[in-house]
Formats: structure tokens, sequence, C-alpha cells
């Protein structure tokens, strides 16, 4: 397909085509942690597909930006968390340099919320908590070999995992000193909301030295 044909076919796809949320910037509330668990919260009543996955967006010390989709794990006071292994791309990226960017998309209700912030390693005990809580099928996959080295074929991860599996069954406790659990503390979290006629609505709250400030942003 020549590019020209892309182009037209992809112009003729919609992009909202449901009935869409409102949001009501007045009544948005002080904390954007409160508004992002009121969309949450509505997200999953409205049977968003997966409104756990969210892009994760990294960049190594030399400026190299990576992006990658992760599970939404928990939502505190503090921020948001994810789980990967600090051996990982991302966990070495982070390791280099702690601040990140989330995106999460919402197509049924085009919603977008955008996050940056500063990148904290939670308690031991809460990574080991998300772990052993995951299926013992992603679990022996973590502990099954290097994330994002080269694999000299599919036929190797699988005797990897069966391995990792055997190692499981017998110590069902184990948890990889690797397997981390990561805060995202906010420094500014933007809500974006689409209507049909285009006329979207931006909402960006910045943290403050006095707490967090909240604008209107351009469309
Ligand atoms: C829907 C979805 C959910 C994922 N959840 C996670 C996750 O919670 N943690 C994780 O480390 N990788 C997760 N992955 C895999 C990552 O996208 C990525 O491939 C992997 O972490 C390696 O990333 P890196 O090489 O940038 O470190 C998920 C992928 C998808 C598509």
């Amino acid at each position: 397909m020549t590019d020209s044909t892309w182009r037209d076919t992809l112009r003729a796809l919609p992009v909202f085509t449901e009935d869409l949320p409102t949001f009501d910037t007045d009544a948005a509330p002080e904390s954007p942690i409160s508004l992002f668990e009121e969309w949450l919260s509505a997200a999953i009543g409205a049977d968003v597909a997966q409104p756990h996955a969210m892009t994760l967006a990294t960049a190594s010390p030399d400026g190299t930006p990576a992006a990658r989709t992760l599970i939404l794990k928990d939502v505190t006071d503090e921020g948001l968390w994810f789980s990967s292994l600090d051996t990982s791309p991302k966990g070495r990226d982070l390791a280099a340099n702690p601040r990140a960017a989330l995106a999460l998309y919402w197509r049924e209700q085009g919603r977008q919320i955008r996050v940056t912030g500063s990148i904290e390693k939670g308690p031991r005990e809460v990574s080991e908590k998300d772990f052993l809580a995951r299926k013992p099928a992603a679990r022996a996959a973590a502990i099954a070999g290097p994330e994002s080295e080269v694999l000299s074929s599919q036929q190797k991860f699988l005797e990897r995992v069966e391995e990792a599996k055997a190692i499981l069954d017998f110590r069902p406790d184990f948890v990889p000193d690797e397997w981390t659990a990561y805060l995202v503390k906010p420094q500014s979290i933007e809500f974006w909301q689409a209507a049909r006629d285009r006329d979207q609505i931006r909402l960006r709250y910045l943290r403050g030295a006095s707490g967090w400030h909240k604008n209107l942003l351009w469309p």
C-alpha cells in the first residue's frame, strides 16, 4: 500500500464515536489524585477495556527516549504505582534518570491522562506482595531469563519457563530481588476530555511549593 492510500485510509477512520462523558472543570477537586480516582472509577464503571494499561516513557542518560505499556498497580495519595524488573532497560533508565512520563488513553470515553514526575522504588514488602499476587505463569516468565535481551529461540524461552515453574513449585514464596514496585510521584497531571464536536477540554495540575495549582490549557 502506498503512503497516499494509507493517508486516505487513516483519515477515514473515526476517532470518537461513542457517547462521551462531560467534564465539569469548575467542580474538579483540589487534588489531581482525587480526580484520577474519579476518572478511573468511571472508566471501570463504563467497562473501558484495560483502563489500567498505561504507557511509561523513560529516558536514558544520553537522552534517548523509550516508551512501553505497563499495568497500573495502585493509586495512593503519593502517586501511581507500577512494577517491573529493575534490571530491564526501563529499570536501567530509571536508575540513571529517575524521572518519567505516563499516558493513559481511554478511547471509549475520549479521555487521556498525562503524568510527569519523579520515580522512587517502593518498600521491599510492596514489591514482594506484588510479585506473589501474580499468576504462576507470569511469575515464571519474570524469572525465566533476562528481560529484553536477545533470545535465541522461542523454544528456549518455553524451556526456561518450565524450569522456572519447577523452582516456584519448590519455593512458592520466591521473589526475585530485581522485582520492583515503582512509585511515580506526580509533578504534573493533565486531564484531557474529547467532545464529539472537537471541543476538547484540558485541565492541568502542577505541583507547587504550597500544593497543587490547576489551570485550563488551550486545546
Ligand atoms: C498490556 C501490557 C501490560 C504490560 N504490563 C507490564 C508490567 O506491568 N510490567 C512490565 O515490566 N512489563 C509489562 N509489559 C511489557 C512491557 O511493555 C515491556 O515489553 C517490558 O517491560 C520490557 O520493557 P523495557 O525493555 O523497556 O524494559 C506489558 C505489556 C503490555 C502490552
